[in-house]
């Protein structure tokens, strides 16, 4: 067997955001290895820095200082281009907040990121009704999403998120508005995925739900406090 590479690695890894010039640090110099195919949560105190931590490790913001390295790569030194391309490419975002379209159906929904890759329709649609398969939802491809409930509609996300095949999925509080049946659901994907091969980063607020990843990483005022295997 070969030995799991980091698919991503933090180090030294600062973010300050200011709003009228005053700083506020919301990272202070995180060190982390993530390995290929592990199952993460990120929990901690609102304003902890959890969401601004999967927003650097998903490339959606530059860190003030230190490095964020995706499959070896430094992506500092990507332009905004080659960072759009390696998002649409290795990794799927969920959050909390469906960001569905709710003009088109669920299939052409979870289409959308192969529409960017510039795929053809036939595929696309093969393509997008085995993500809905994988969250037990290809029966509402042709619905529009205000005709699901939350949980369907979250489902749909990840869907979206998982329809490109990316090796990473980061989640910021994916079932911060679903109750805790939904939100069950919803971490079990999340399982059955990881032990498809995925590597899978959760940010929540709910320890039970953690509970469900392999290994949890508490964040405290930026920087990481402490971290916890767990054994199930
Ligand atoms: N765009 C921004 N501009 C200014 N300050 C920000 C910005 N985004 C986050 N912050 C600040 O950075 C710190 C970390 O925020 P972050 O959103 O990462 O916390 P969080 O752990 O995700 O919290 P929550 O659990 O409430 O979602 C907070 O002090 C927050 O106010
Ligand atoms: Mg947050």
């Amino acid at each position: 067997m070969s030995i799991p590479k980091p698919v991503i690695e933090l180090i030294n890894l600062k973010k300050v955001y200011y709003s009228n010039s005053i700083p506020t640090p919301a990272l202070r110099g995180i060190n982390l290895k993530i390995l290929e195919g592990e199952f993460t949560s990120i929990v901690g105190p609102s304003g902890s820095g959890k969401s601004t931590l999967l927003n650097m490790i998903g490339a959606l913001d530059r860190p003030t200082e230190g490095k964020v390295l995706i499959d070896g790569v430094d992506i500092s030194k990507l332009s905004d281009d080659e960072l759009a391309e390696l998002r649409n490419r290795k990794i799927g975002f969920v959050f909390q907040a469906y960001n569905l379209l709710s003009r088109i159906t669920v299939l052409r929904n979870v289409e959308l990121p192969l529409i960017v890759r510039g795929i053809q329709a036939s595929e696309r649609r093969i393509m997008a009704l085995k993500a809905l398969e994988e969250v037990g939802l290809r029966d509402a491809a042709y619905k529009k999403p205000t005709q699901l409930s939350g949980g369907e509609q979250q489902r749909v996300a990840i869907a979206r998120a998982l329809v490109t095949d990316p090796k990473i999925i980061l989640a910021d509080e994916p079932t911060g508005n679903l109750d805790s049946a939904n939100a069950r659901i919803v971490v079990e994907i999340f399982r059955r995925l990881n032990e498809k091969g995925r590597t899978i980063i959760m940010v929540t607020h709910n320890m039970e739900l953690a509970r469900y990843s392999k290994r949890i990483i508490y964040l405290r005022d930026g920087l990481i406090e402490r971290e916890e295997e767990v054994n199930t």
